[in-house]
């Protein structure tokens, strides 16, 4: 398994994931993303999109606004129970969820060692004086408050007087934009049931403990989809929800494998019935298998009514679809896959994440499905030198990149350079040498063509300039590598 902070740091090095405010400190779990990072989170963005919004005949897009009516989050429940238990150190003021904080080791001043500090495993007791943690973790000095109730909502003031009247929130999740938009996308749209709403957009929660680089941040992106069906409908003898709930149980499982998790790094946790949130019938998690353990990639949850009906209680609008068959208004069960943009980067980068001995020496190497990988094509030049080699490579680049993410990169030598790319994922390199230019000196035109070379198999095979585009048509699109290079003679020196 892949350690988290191995992850960091290449993350750091190579322009993936920077900390927010790095140059001020950091803000406390707030991440920015890098040149590679962008392309990266864009990618599964752009992926999820097509698979689950534009490729399916029973699936439309939103992009609700993150600022809403305030009474949006009283009416979904947010207000009154979107919250942690918290509790505080009364010395350091440091802040801790009452649930977690057996979780954390702690510190411990021991007067049977004559006060000597000591750092004690969580959950275990001083092997000097046999006693156990009362006082606060962190600073091991004060005492801890009673449990209170903590929203984790962030609360700002829409307009110019910051009074109660014009506090509003920053959205917690993006769900709500899509309920309180049912009705506008049913008229719109003139939809049957079943059909579903995706949205992907930024949600922010007031976390008290978040953590693990990017899987728990205070901003983060969603990809929900809000699928509604018809309670009284039933599919192979089932109620339509539960068929539904199990059906985006299955799709969702296999897009994550799809894209490169792989199938063991990935389970199924069912929600007993003391975990189901109060709006809930049955809610799914699909659990990766991240380096502090297994821990929620995504939840795919029943909603039953319960949002629509809250919206139309507090909104006075009714929210229904009118069925032609029973001749009455129905409000629509919910099935609602929500997945976090940023866990899911983390758990591609981590399955993708490799370290492999390559003649002697060590080589590190992110296997990326080929879609989500940052850069698809490198072009290197084998000699800088040579001015005329230098413009074929940059001029291929450009025609190159007018389709794909393709990048030219002179600033090492060659070995080096497939290193770098094998580093951040680029599927293929392209190399221009000598062969491919000639030697204008000498009157030769070269061959006119190049090196390509794959990433995972370092497999070489020299191809005509003039079918580069339709060879990585080929390549990007779902032709495996073996049946591209078989029309091509190989290149491996
Ligand atoms: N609308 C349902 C909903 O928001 P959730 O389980 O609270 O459900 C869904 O969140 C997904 O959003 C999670 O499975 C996770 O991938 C992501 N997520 C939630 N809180 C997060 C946080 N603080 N940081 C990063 N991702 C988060």
């Amino acid at each position: 398994m892949t350690s988290m902070d191995v992850i960091v740091s290449l993350c750091k090095r190579r322009g993936f994931v920077f900390q927010s405010s790095e140059i001020y400190g950091g803000t406390g779990s707030c991440w920015d993303y890098g040149p590679l990072g962008v392309e990266l989170k864009n990618n599964i963005k752009r992926v999820w999109w097509r698979d689950f919004v534009q490729q399916r005949d029973d699936m439309v897009g939103l992009d609700a606004s993150i600022l809403m009516h305030a009474t949006v989050w009283k009416a979904s429940g947010h207000v009154d129970s979107f919250t942690d238990p918290m509790v505080d150190c009364r010395e350091c003021k440091r802040r801790f969820r009452a649930d977690q904080v057996d979780e954390l080791a702690w510190t411990h001043y021991c007067e049977s060692t004559k006060g000597n500090k000591f750092t004690i495993p969580a959950g275990e007791a001083c092997r000097h004086c046999g006693a156990r943690r009362t006082l606060c973790p962190e600073c091991g000095k004060g005492q801890l408050t009673a449990p209170r109730q903590f929203n984790l909502m962030f609360r700002t003031f829409m307009g110019p007087v910051e009074e109660d009247a014009s506090v509003t929130y920053l959205r917690p999740e993006t769900a709500q934009g899509i309920f309180v938009n049912f009705d506008n996308v049913l008229q719109s749209t003139r939809r049957k049931l079943p059909f579903g709403v995706g949205q992907i957009g930024k949600a922010f929660r007031n976390e008290i403990t978040p953590g693990n680089f990017i899987f728990r941040t205070r901003e983060f992106e969603q990809m929900e989809i809000e699928f509604f069906v018809n309670p009284h409908e039933t599919i192979d003898g089932r109620p339509a929800d539960e068929h539904w709930h199990d059906r985006w149980i299955a799709e969702c499982q296999a897009w994550f494998t799809r894209y490169g998790l792989q199938p063991d790094h990935v389970k199924l946790h069912e929600h007993a019935r003391d975990e189901l949130a109060h709006y809930s019938k049955r809610t799914v998690d699909l659990l990766y298998h991240f380096p502090m353990g297994w821990s929620e990639l995504m939840g795919i949850a029943n909603r039953t009514d319960y949002d629509l009906k809250q919206h139309a209680k507090f909104s006075g609008k009714s929210l229904t679809w009118f069925d032609e068959e029973r001749k009455e208004h129905l409000v629509p069960f919910v099935i609602e896959p929500s997945a976090g943009v940023d866990r899911a980067l983390l758990a591609f980068l981590l399955d993708a994440y490799r370290e492999e001995e390559v003649r002697g020496e060590k080589r590190v190497v992110l296997r990326f499905h080929p879609e989500l990988a940052p850069v698809k094509i490198a072009v290197l030049p084998l000699l800088k030198k040579r001015p005329e080699i230098v413009a074929t490579g940059q001029d291929l680049r450009a025609r190159l990149a007018r389709r794909w993410v393709a990048i030219y990169d002179d600033t090492a030598a060659i070995g080096r350079l497939y290193r770098r790319q094998d580093e951040v994922g680029t599927p293929y390199c392209v190399t221009v040498d000598v062969k491919t230019v000639g030697d204008l000196g000498k009157g030769e035109v070269g061959d006119q063509r190049v090196t390509i070379r794959e990433r995972d198999s370092m497999q070489q095979i020299r191809v005509p300039i003039a079918d580069l585009e339709s060879v990585f048509a080929r390549l990007l699109g779902d032709t495996p590598w073996a049946d591209v290079a078989a029309a091509y003679p190989s290149a491996d020196g």
